[in-house]
C-alpha cells in the first residue's frame, strides 16, 4: 500500500512537471510574476495533486503572500476543467477567476439554518453535472467562510450529488486562506440564525462532526520578496510577543502622509473610500447627470443593500469596479472586474476591463429575499420581497480593507480612520503592497491597531500542533 502510495506520488510530481515545461498557457488571469514555485508551494501542489487523500478536506493556510491564491490557479491548470473554485465572496472569487459558493449551489443571499437543511435547493441537471465532473471543489479565502456557508456547501454537494450520507457529497473539497486575516461579516439579520452554532468560523460548521481536515502550511512570503524586512516585520505583526518589533520598525519605515497621490487608497471604512472616490471624480472633466438607481414602488430596499450607489455618478475615464456577474455566456466580467469608463450614454455605460475588454453595461436588478412559510411544505422559503436595478458599478480609486482582501498592488496609501475595528483588520491593510517604499499610511502604526480574535488563533495553535482535524 505504502509502496503504492509512494509510486502515485511520485508519478503526480512529473506529470506537474512535464506540464510546467511542455504547456504552453496564457490563461485569463496567469500571473506573470510566477516563474517557479517556491519548495513549499510545490509540496502543498504535489499533495493536494495526489488521486486519495486521507481526510475529506485539506486546508491550505499561510500568511499574506505566501501563494496560496497561486496554487489555487496551479490547480485548476494541472487539473483543466476538473476543478471548481469558489470564494465566499464575489471579489475574492473573481482575484481566482472563480464564482461565489451561493452562485455555484443557487443559494439565495440569506444564512441558511440548520433546522431547514431542506432549504439546499435541487440544482437543474446541467448544473449537477457540472459539479459531478469536479475532482476538486477549491474555496479561497476561507478565513471569511461563515459556518452556516461551511455547512451549506456540505449540504448543496451532498444533495447534488446523491449521496446524502457523505461528507462535500463524497468530493474532495480544499479549503484556502489564511485565518489571522479577515474573519465573516455577520450582519445584524444573520445574527439569530447563526446562534444555531457555536461560532461563525468555518471550523464551527457542523460538517466538522463527520469530517476531518488536514492542514498544510506555506512559509515563504511571496508578495514581499523585493523587501525582505517588510515581510519579516509583518511576520512578526503576527506573533504578539513579536508585535512591539513589528511596530518599531514600521515606525521607522512607514512614510506618514495626508495625501494618497497616485496610490491606490485602502480605507477601513466604506464612508473614508466613498468621499475619496468622489474627490477623484470631481477632477475629471465634463458635468454629467446621475444614473439613478430603481426600487419598485411600495418595494423597501436599504441603502447599504444595494451593491451599485443610489445615484451612481460617472464620467469617462473614471476608475470602475463591476459589482455584478454577466448573466451571458460566456462570461465576460465578473463580480470584481476592474474597469475604466469609456463612454456614457442614457442608459447604459462602455467600460474597458483591465484585461483589455470593451464591454456596455446595462442595468442589472439584485433580488432581496425574505424567509417565508411555504404553504405545501411548512418549511422556511427565501422568497424575493423587494428588487433594485441600476448600472452594475462602483467607484473604484480607493477601496476597504475588507474589499481588498486577496489582492496585491505596487502602491498603496492607508487611512486607518478612527481606528481597525475588524479581526486581522490591521494586518490585511498592511499587507497588501509589494514593499515599504510604496505604501504610506495618513498615520503612526501602533500596538493597538492588531488585534485577532483569541479563537482563531486558538484554531491556528491546534492544527499547528496536530495538522489532522478535529
Ligand atoms: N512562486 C512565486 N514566485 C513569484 N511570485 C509569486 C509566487 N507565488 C506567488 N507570487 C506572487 O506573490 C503575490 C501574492 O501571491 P498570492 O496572491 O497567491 O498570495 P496569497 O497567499 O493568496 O495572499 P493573500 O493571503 O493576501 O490572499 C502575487 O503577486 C503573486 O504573483
Ligand atoms: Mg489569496
Amino acid at each position: 500500500m505504502r509502496l503504492w502510495t509512494w509510486i502515485g506520488g511520485l508519478f503526480a510530481r512529473l506529470w506537474t512537471w512535464l506540464w510546467r515545461l511542455f504547456a504552453r498557457r496564457e490563461p485569463a488571469g496567469a500571473d506573470p510574476n510566477v516563474r517557479f514555485l517556491s519548495e513549499d508551494q510545490q509540496h502543498a501542489l504535489d499533495q493536494i495533486l495526489q488521486d486519495n487523500w486521507d481526510t475529506d478536506c485539506i486546508l491550505l493556510y499561510g500568511a499574506a503572500g505566501t501563494g496560496k491564491s497561486t496554487i489555487v490557479r496551479e490547480i485548476s491548470q494541472a487539473l483543466p476543467g476538473k476543478v471548481i473554485v469558489v470564494a465566499p465572496t464575489g471579489l475574492a472569487a473573481a482575484n481566482v477567476d472563480g464564482t461565489t459558493i451561493h452562485r455555484l449551489l443557487g443559494f439565495g443571499p440569506y444564512p441558511i439554518s440548520y433546522r431547514h437543511p431542506r432549504q439546499i435547493r435541487l440544482l437543474k441537471p446541467d448544473r449537477r453535472r457540472v459539479l459531478r465532473r469536479a475532482e476538486i471543489i477549491i474555496v479561497d479565502e476561507a478565513s471569511m467562510l461563515r459556518a452556516d456557508l461551511m455547512d451549506a456547501l456540505d449540504w448543496g454537494l451532498r444533495k447534488n450529488l446523491g449521496k446524502e450520507t457523505k461528507p462535500f457529497g463524497g468530493k474532495k473539497v480544499l479549503l484556502v486562506g489564511d485565518l489571522l486575516q479577515l474573519d465573516p461579516v455577520v450582519g445584524d439579520d444573520e445574527k439569530s440564525v447563526l446562534s444555531e452554532w457555536d461560532g461563525h468560523m468555518f471550523f464551527d460548521g457542523k460538517v466538522w462532526q463527520e469530517a476531518r481536515l488536514r492542514a498544510i502550511r506555506l512559509e515563504t512570503v511571496h508578495r514581499q520578496a523585493d523587501d525582505l524586512e517588510f515581510a519579516a516585520a509583518l511576520a512578526d505583526s503576527r506573533r504578539p510577543e513579536r508585535l512591539p518589533f513589528a511596530v518599531d520598525w514600521l515606525d521607522d519605515h512607514l512614510g506618514i502622509s495626508g495625501e494618497s497621490g497616485e496610490k491606490v487608497v485602502i480605507a477601513t471604512t466604506n464612508a473614508i473610500a466613498d468621499e475619496i472616490n468622489a474627490a477623484h471624480l470631481k477632477e475629471l472633466m465634463g458635468r454629467y447627470p446621475p444614473y439613478e438607481g430603481i426600487v419598485p414602488e411600495g418595494q423597501k430596499f436599504a441603502e447599504s443593500e444595494m451593491r451599485a450607489p443610489k445615484r451612481l455618478y460617472l464620467k469617462p475615464g473614471a476608475r470602475v469596479l463591476i459589482v455584478a456577474n454577466d448573466r451571458n455566456e460566456p462570461r465576460r466580467y465578473v463580480n470584481g472586474t476592474l474597469a475604466k469608463v469609456t463612454r456614457l450614454f442614457k442608459s447604459r455605460v462602455e467600460v474597458l476591463t483591465d484585461e483589455g475588454r470593451t464591454i456596455i453595461l446595462d442595468p442589472y436588478t439584485w433580488d432581496r429575499y425574505e424567509p417565508q412559510v411555504s404553504e405545501q411544505t411548512g418549511l422556511l422559503e427565501q422568497c424575493p420581497v423587494a428588487s433594485y436595478t441600476q448600472i452594475p458599478l462602483r467607484l473604484a480609486w480607493a477601496f476597504t480593507v475588507h474589499k481588498s482582501q486577496g489582492l496585491s498592488f505596487s502602491e498603496v496609501h492607508l487611512i486607518p480612520g478612527q481606528r481597525f475595528f475588524a479581526s486581522g483588520h490591521a494586518y490585511v491593510g498592511l499587507s497588501r503592497c509589494r514593499t515599504i517604499a510604496g505604501q504610506t499610511c495618513q498615520r503612526r502604526i501602533t500596538e493597538a491597531d492588531f488585534y485577532w480574535n483569541p479563537r482563531l488563533r486558538a484554531f491556528l495553535e491546534k492544527i499547528e500542533a496536530n495538522p489532522i482535524w478535529p
